[in-house]
């Protein structure tokens, strides 16, 4: 099993100082910065684009893990590479040809993750796997951060790492210190959490809950 990691989601967290996440993050143990990108059309919210990436990026250590949830995400690659990011993962089921995106993001020199939504079943990215650097398994509707999480998820997550014991698997949506365990077991090891982490008193002592 690859290394378990905590992608910190600043979805959820206090978007005036961003600066001051960035630090608390860093101290927490999470190594992973995780960017929900959202453009009012893939999914109805809108978040933020890549200059918000690159305001952050001279202010954390962390890995930025970048997840498009936009109907394009070709149009993004390139400006979310040049702001320094990562990790990129799109949707399988946007707007693309997610073959061609992942040698695109590659060419950047950048990590390239592929995402499937709750009612979307593991068949839909198998062709992708090989090339795929990680699979991003939705937890909730992607959307909104503070959801409840889809116990259902979890023979999905069981199914794609029967496929590849190396790879990594992230797991996006309500991961709290009871959830992750049945994630963990069924195989992820890239955990995304945000209301968990930013709500908690003391975010180090979640962030070890979670790799506990
Ligand atoms: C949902 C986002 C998640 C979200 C997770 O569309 O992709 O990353 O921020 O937040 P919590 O941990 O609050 O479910
Ligand atoms: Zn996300």
């Amino acid at each position: 099993m690859p290394e378990t990691i905590i992608s910190a989601s600043i979805l959820n967290s206090d978007l005036s100082d961003l600066r001051g996440t960035a630090a608390r993050v860093d101290n927490s143990g999470a190594k992973w910065l995780h960017f929900d990108v959202m453009d009012g059309e893939f999914v109805e919210n809108i978040t933020f684009g890549s200059s918000v990436l690159h305001a952050v990026k001279p202010h954390t250590d962390a890995f930025l893990d970048v997840h498009l949830m936009v109907t394009h995400p070709q149009r993004q690659i390139k400006l979310f590479a040049e702001a320094g990011a990562d990790m990129i993962t799109f949707h399988v089921e946007s707007d693309c040809e997610p073959g061609a995106v992942i040698d695109e993001i590659h060419s950047l020199g950048v990590r390239a993750g592929i995402a499937v939504k709750p009612a979307t079943p593991a068949s839909a990215i198998v062709p992708y796997i090989g090339k795929a650097d990680m699979v991003l398994v939705m937890t909730v509707e992607p959307g909104y951060g503070g959801q409840g999480f889809i116990s259902g998820m979890t023979d999905k997550i069981h199914e794609i790492r029967a496929l590849d014991q190396d790879k990594d698997i992230e797991v996006d949506g309500g991961i709290n210190g009871e959830t992750v365990k049945l994630v963990r077991e069924a195989g992820a090891n890239v955990l995304v959490a945000g209301t968990y982490l930013f709500r908690s008193d003391d975010m180090t002592a979640a962030v070890k809950s979670l790799l506990g």
